[in-house]
């Protein structure tokens, strides 16, 4: 279990408050956010930074790794399948040996609550000549892997899985190059796919409905790895061995973390915020044209690049109340804060979201667990089979909301109370610990 924040930060009255024991999270409302500060390292870059260099050749060193308990279930696995993953805080090295260092795991592989280990792990021993199982716990379970075993099959994996869903069996080999269009516009299933094909004999080729972040695209260069991409389609040769990176890679900020203060700031009058060192890969920012057409003030400044992603400030303050509509084609570069985009709305202004009916199969039903959490706080929100709309009327009453375990809706729920009549009171909220376990420390930093 992610570990948990304890007692409470702020001022009396202000900021939140941790109860462990019946792990809900209190956030009272505030006069407007301000400050700085760095966000936890991304989450998806962590993911496949270390699964490369499980792979790969030599030790790979990185810092400002992702801190929730998602990456670590990965490191976990990675250690089951033989690979020295040694960890301190958020500094990690790894002595790869490349595709031989992966070996038989003695037991099933825990992914916990993470869909990206699950899903990209299954593409990572596709090409390996033993049995992995993988196991999750029940948000996990619920979730569609078909989307991923397909492919691998195709490749000529052999997979099982329990009606499509975990836990799934990988009996990897031999793998053969496939031209794979999938259906669901997805990350995880497209770097699956790219990691099972460094593997195998021949090209592949993965086309996409709408493309969707290219974390992996751009990390497989740092580690020596051809890809190419051009118009929806990515192709990776196989037979490819990774090599470590020469020089320690730093993990740049999480931009959907990010997500959350930027979107507090822009719903309160006087919020501005400033975050540092976040990753400004154009497919993570979608919600700051969401929030700009709410009326924010956004700046965006460059200042590094670092494992082939632009890393820089942002900055963020409040602008008015507009109303915002999310169309079908930019769902992916925003899918992970629709939550964060629909409390913003909640404090003033409206949003219509369509074409996201993959909330529906994220750690929860984002559609029926964020509706029903607004509405509970007095939020005028409606489902639709592939999005909600949520109309703002100023200060929500507050009170109870249930996360349904998902950390987006925790964060998603705080917004709101930061600007709601009364306290919001978010129950199952330790789930905040799979992205951001220092949550309440930098929301009460921010609180003013
Ligand atoms: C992720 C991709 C997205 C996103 C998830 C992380 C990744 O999922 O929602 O939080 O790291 O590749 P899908 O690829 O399933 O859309």
């Amino acid at each position: 279990m992610p570990e948990r924040v304890q007692g409470r930060a702020g001022p009396p009255g202000r900021g939140v408050e941790w109860s462990v024991a019946r792990e809900i999270l209190t956030v009272n409302p505030v006069r407007t956010v301000a400050g700085a500060l760095r966000v936890p390292g991304d989450k998806s870059i962590s993911h496949r930074l270390v699964m490369i260099g499980a792979i790969a050749r030599g030790r790979t060193a990185m810092t400002s790794l992702a801190p929730g308990a998602d990456v670590e279930a990965t490191c976990a696995c990675l250690r089951a399948l033989g690979v020295p993953v040694d960890r301190t805080g958020t500094d990690v090295t790894i002595d790869g040996r490349g595709w031989t260092g992966l070996s038989q795991p003695a037991a099933p592989l825990d992914a916990a609550n993470s869909g990206t280990s699950m899903r990209l792990l299954a593409g990572l021993v596709a090409g390996r000549p033993f049995r992995t199982v993988i196991i999750g716990d029940a948000s996990l379970s619920r979730r569609p892997m078909r989307r991923v075993l397909d492919p691998l099959g195709a490749m000529g994996a052999g997979v099982q899985a329990v009606d499509g869903h975990a836990p799934i069996s990988i009996d990897g080999g031999a793998l053969r190059a496939v031209d794979w269009h999938t259906p669901v516009a997805s990350a995880q299933v497209k770097s699956a796919i790219m990691l099972a094909a460094l593997a195998a004999t021949g090209t592949t080729s993965v086309t996409e409905p709408l493309q969707t972040r290219d974390h992996t695209e751009r990390a497989f260069p740092t580690f020596g790895l051809v890809c190419r991409g051009a118009d929806g389609t990515v192709v990776v040769p196989g037979g490819q061995e990774a090599a470590a990176p020469a020089l320690p890679l730093r993990v740049p900020g999480d931009p959907s973390s990010a997500a959350v203060w930027a979107a507090a700031a822009a719903a309160l009058a006087g919020g501005q915020v400033q975050l540092d060192d976040v990753c400004l890969n154009p497919r993570r920012l979608g919600f700051l044209r969401v929030l700009e057409r709410m009326g924010a003030r956004v700046e965006i400044e460059q200042t590094t690049v670092s494992g082939g992603e632009p890393v820089g400030r942002l900055r963020v303050a409040h602008g008015g109340h507009g109303h915002a509509v999310v169309t079908p084609d930019i769902v992916p570069d925003l899918v992970d804060e629709l939550p964060v985009l629909a409390a913003r709305a909640a404090l003033g202004g409206s949003l219509e979201v369509s074409g996201a009916a993959e909330l529906r199969v994220k750690e929860s039903d984002r559609i029926a667990a964020l509706v029903a959490g607004l509405r509970a706080l007095g939020v005028r929100a409606d489902e639709r089979p592939d999005g909600f709309t949520v109309e703002g009327t100023g200060r929500p009453s507050g009170g109870a909301a249930g996360a349904a375990g998902d950390h987006r809706l925790v964060m998603a729920f705080a917004v709101v109370g930061l600007g709601a009549a009364r306290p919001v009171v978010i129950e199952d909220a330790d789930a905040i610990g799979v992205s951001y376990p220092d949550f309440a420390r930098d929301l009460a930093i921010l609180s003013a």
